[in-house]
């Protein structure tokens, strides 16, 4: 064969294997190709056995032709395989895939409760004029209770039936104000002491607006010169945080055994705008906590020199501003666990 036959043997075989390689679409054809084209048996080995016959001038010009198309006979095989491999993947991708269109499954959203809503609304608020959180135990000891806040033990508070006792000396605590004086006593007469303390109290108490327990915050402030006056600020402050930047703020004296002088702060009536309505019994004023400077028995009692430093406390029911803030009829709401009613509360 001389190198034009050659050339026209190789151009034939050319085209035969371009439109077989068409027609591959799995490995066994693939496998059929190989043997045909590329294999023992195939036109191209023929060709390069009968190379010994060529004339010795066309020897290199025909082993080249040769060697040239079988590198084009593998690429069209290596390239298919290639393909084949590449479309197995996919395929085997595409079963495996994630429908991510399809509906989750849904999992049942909680909400806030209204009492924790209020706590963390006045928690950042004291907490952005530097009050810490402090906090103390449920079942406290009478001294902290009563004792070392003053309270004697003739006071109604005191009575069995008002508090819960829990063993001797013992009891649930009746107020937020058993925090004043375990502060007091591990700040160790040190000052200032400012702090809030949030938490759940107990009293034999129960009709719309009192449940056996309920929730309170205290607030201390201890120091050289806290002030009557900056009591009132602060007090005005938080209720109209609270109640709206438009609320009168009033203060009554009152009595409390932990503070001298003690007061009550009312907030005009939000309902009515002071007019009277039956929220505020019709005095177009609500009253909303109790108050005071700290009563020189306390500092001392709880190692603090009374001629020394001096201080405010003030203690507010949390589930009376619930009740307030959102218009709820009875406390025991807040204690039945009723999803229908906790679900309409949402963090603004
Ligand atoms: N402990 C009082 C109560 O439970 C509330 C209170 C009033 C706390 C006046 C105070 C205060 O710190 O100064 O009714």
């Amino acid at each position: 064969m001389n190198l034009e036959q050659l050339s026209q043997a190789i151009e034939e075989e050319r085209k035969v294997c371009l439109e077989e390689i068409k027609e591959v679409d799995n490995i066994d054809k693939l496998n059929l190709f190989k043997g045909k084209h590329i294999g023992k048996k195939s036109l191209l080995t023929e060709l390069f056995a009968s190379m010994r016959n060529v004339d010795a001038n066309d020897k290199k010009e025909y082993g080249k032709m040769l060697t040239s198309f079988r590198e084009e006979v593998n690429s069209l095989f290596v390239n298919k395989e290639k393909e084949l491999a590449d479309k197995k993947l996919l395929e085997k991708i595409n079963n495996e895939k994630v429908d991510i269109t399809l509906p989750p499954y849904s999992l049942p959203l909680g909400s806030y409760h209204p009492l924790t809503l209020i706590t963390e609304e006045m928690v950042s608020f004291f907490k952005g004029l530097g009050f810490e959180v402090a906090s103390g135990p449920e079942v406290e000891t009478e001294r902290n209770n009563f004792e070392l806040v003053n309270i004697p033990s003739d006071h109604p508070s005191r009575d069995m039936q008002d508090s819960f006792v829990v063993d001797k000396g013992i009891v649930l605590r009746s107020h937020t104000s058993a925090v004043q004086s375990r502060v007091m006593q591990s700040a160790n007469g040190q000052s200032p002491i400012k702090i809030i303390c949030p938490g759940k109290v107990y009293r034999r108490d129960s009709d719309a607006t009192h449940s056996h327990q309920f929730e309170q915050m205290e607030g201390l402030v201890i120091s050289s010169d806290a002030t009557f006056a900056n009591l009132l600020e602060l007090l005005t402050k938080v209720l109209r945080h609270l109640f709206g930047e438009k609320r009168e703020v009033r203060f009554r004296p009152s009595y409390f055994p932990f503070t001298e002088p003690s007061i009550e702060a009312d907030i005009s009536c939000f309902e009515c705008n002071g007019k009277g309505c039956s929220l505020c019994k019709h005095t177009g004023w609500i009253e909303i906590l109790g108050a005071g400077m700290v009563h020189p028995n306390v500092l001392r009692l709880n190692g603090y020199d009374d001629n020394k430093v001096q201080g405010f406390a003030f203690g507010i029911g949390i589930d009376r501003v619930a009740m307030l803030k959102y218009g709820i009829d009875d406390i025991k709401r807040f204690y039945l666990d009723d999803v229908r009613f906790l679900r309409q509360f949402k963090k603004e």
